[in-house]
C-alpha cells in the first residue's frame, strides 16, 4: 500500500512512523510512505502557503495553489482509491472505516492547519473527510497519524500473528477483556485462577463474558443493535 500525506510541518511525522511495527511494515515493503512539504510547491517567492479569508475574520486559511499542484503531480503518477482530509468537521474514524481504508492500493491524506483550506479543494479534489475525534487538534498531522497507523497494522503481514489484529476490540464490537502475564502472584494481587487451570473451553468462555461485562460497562453503545 501507498500512503502520501501532504503536510506544512514534515517533521511531525518522523517519530510516529520510525518505529516497531511501522518501521518494520515500510522495512519489508507492505507500506511505501511518503511524506510532502507542501510549501516546497507553493510558487510565492517566499513560499507562502497561507492567506487571509475573503469577507474578512480572524486567522489563516491555507492557499489552492501548492496543495492543488502537488495532488495534480501525485494523480499524475499513479491512480488513487481516496483523497483524504483530516479535519475535526469530517466522518469519525471508526474501525470500519479502518478496515475499509486497509484494502486500498493508494491514498493521499491531506493535513490541514490554520482556519483550514480553501473550500475548493475540498469540493474538487477530497473524497473522503476524516475526524479522529470530537476536539480540536492544532493540525492534522497527529490524526493522519493515527489514522496510518489504525490502517496500516490491518495490512495481512504487518503483525506477526495476523489474528491479534482480527481479535481486536472493536472487531467484533467487544471491548477486549482483561490480559495478565507472569508472575501469577504479584505482591498478593492473584491472575484469576481460570487463566492457570490449563482448560480452554473454559478460558475462552471466561474471555467472553468479561469482554461483553466490559463493553456493557464503558461502551454500552457498541452494543446496540446486538441481541
Ligand atoms: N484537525 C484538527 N482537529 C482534528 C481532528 N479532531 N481530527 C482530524 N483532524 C483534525
Amino acid at each position: 500500500m501507498r500512503i502520501d500525506i501532504l503536510t506544512i510541518l514534515p517533521d511531525l511525522l518522523n517519530g510516529p512512523f520510525s518505529e516497531s511495527i511501522m518501521k518494520r511494515a515500510q522495512e519489508k515493503g507492505h507500506l511505501e510512505l511518503m511524506v510532502h512539504n507542501i510549501r516546497d510547491y507553493s510558487t510565492n517567492k517566499h513560499h507562502k502557503v497561507d492567506d487571509t479569508q475573503y469577507g474578512g475574520g480572524a486567522g489563516m486559511v491555507m492557499t489552492i495553489q501548492p496543495i492543488v499542484d502537488l495532488i495534480e503531480k501525485l494523480k499524475s503518477e499513479r491512480d488513487y482509491d481516496e483523497i483524504i482530509f483530516m479535519t475535526p468537521d469530517g466522518e469519525v474514524l471508526e474501525q470500519d472505516l479502518c478496515n475499509e481504508l486497509s484494502l486500498t492500493e493508494n491514498i493521499i491524506i491531506l493535513c490541514g492547519h490554520y482556519k483550514g483550506i480553501d473550500e475548493r479543494i475540498r469540493e474538487h479534489y477530497i473524497t473522503k473527510e476524516i475526524s479522529i475525534g470530537s476536539y480540536v487538534l492544532t493540525g492534522g498531522e497527529l490524526g493522519a497519524a493515527v489514522l496510518v497507523d489504525s490502517i496500516v497494522r490491518l495490512i495481512p503481514g504487518v503483525i506477526n500473528d495476523e489474528t491479534s489484529a482480527l481479535s481486536d476490540s472493536f472487531q467484533d464490537n467487544l471491548l477486549s477483556p482483561p490480559v495478565y502475564t507472569k508472575p501469577s502472584d504479584y505482591k498478593g494481587m492473584k491472575v484469576p485462577e481460570v487463566l492457570l487451570s490449563g482448560n480452554f473451553k473454559k478460558i475462552d468462555k471466561w474471555r467472553e463474558e468479561k469482554a461483553l461485562e466490559r463493553t456493557k460497562d464503558r461502551r454500552p453503545d457498541l452494543l446496540e443493535g446486538k441481541d
